[in-house]
C-alpha cells in the first residue's frame, strides 16, 4: 500500500486547498471526502442537510471514507485525503484515524476559519456562536488523532504546504 496522508481540521482551516497543493508537491493523488460524498448522493451537502439531515450525512460520509481507505490497500499510490470537518465526530472514523500513521491537524484561528465559512456551502456554519461551540466539542477529538498538527494563522496555503511536505519528509528520514 502507498503512503497515506490524512488532513483534518475544523470546517475553514484550508484542509482541501492546502491537501491539493500537498499532493502536487509530493506527485500524489488527492481525494476530498466532501466532494465524495457529494458525488455518492448526487446532491451538494446543503441539499442532503435540507432533504435528510445531518445524520443521512454522516452515513454517506462514513461509507465514502471507509471505500477509500480500505480500497487504498490495492494501490501503490501516494494519497493525500481531505476530511470534512465532522468526519470526526463518526465513532468509527475516529477508531481508524487512530491507526493511521500520517493524520495532520491544521489548527487554524477560530474568526478566520468562521469568516471563510460563510460561503454558503456549510450547513453548520451559520451561527458564529454554534460554530464556536461546536469547535470546542471537537478539538480534543482532533487532537487525539493527530500525528502532526500544524498552525496555520496568517500563513500562505503554500506555506502551510511546504511545512507539510517538510515534516512529512524528517519524518520518513528518522524511520
Ligand atoms: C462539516 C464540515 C464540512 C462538511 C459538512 C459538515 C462539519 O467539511 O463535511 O458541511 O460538520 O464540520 P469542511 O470541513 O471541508 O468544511
Amino acid at each position: 500500500m502507498g503512503p497515506t496522508l490524512i488532513l483534518i481540521g475544523f470546517m475553514g482551516s484550508g484542509k482541501t486547498a492546502v491537501g491539493k497543493r500537498v499532493a502536487h508537491d509530493l506527485g500524489w493523488e488527492f481525494h476530498d471526502t466532501d466532494l465524495l460524498v457529494e458525488q455518492e448522493a448526487g446532491s451538494s451537502i446543503v441539499g442532503i442537510f435540507e432533504r435528510e439531515g445531518e445524520p443521512a450525512f454522516r452515513k454517506t460520509e462514513e461509507l465514502v471514507i471507509f471505500r477509500l481507505l480500505d480500497g487504498r490497500r490495492d494501490s501503490s499510490a501516494g494519497t493525500v485525503i481531505s476530511l470534512g470537518g465532522g468526519a470526526i465526530t463518526i465513532h468509527k472514523v475516529y477508531r481508524r484515524l487512530l491507526k493511521e500513521k500520517t493524520v495532520v491537524l491544521l489548527d487554524e484561528d477560530l474568526e478566520t476559519a468562521f469568516s471563510r465559512s460563510q460561503n454558503g456551502k456549510r450547513p453548520l456554519a451559520d451561527d458564529r456562536e454554534a460554530f464556536g461551540q461546536l469547535y470546542a466539542q471537537r478539538e480534543a477529538l482532533y487532537r487525539a488523532v493527530a500525528d502532526i498538527e500544524v498552525q496555520t494563522r496568517g500563513k500562505s496555503v503554500n506555506q502551510v504546504a511546504e511545512e507539510i511536505v517538510g515534516r512529512i519528509c524528517r519524518r520518513k528520514d528518522s524511520d
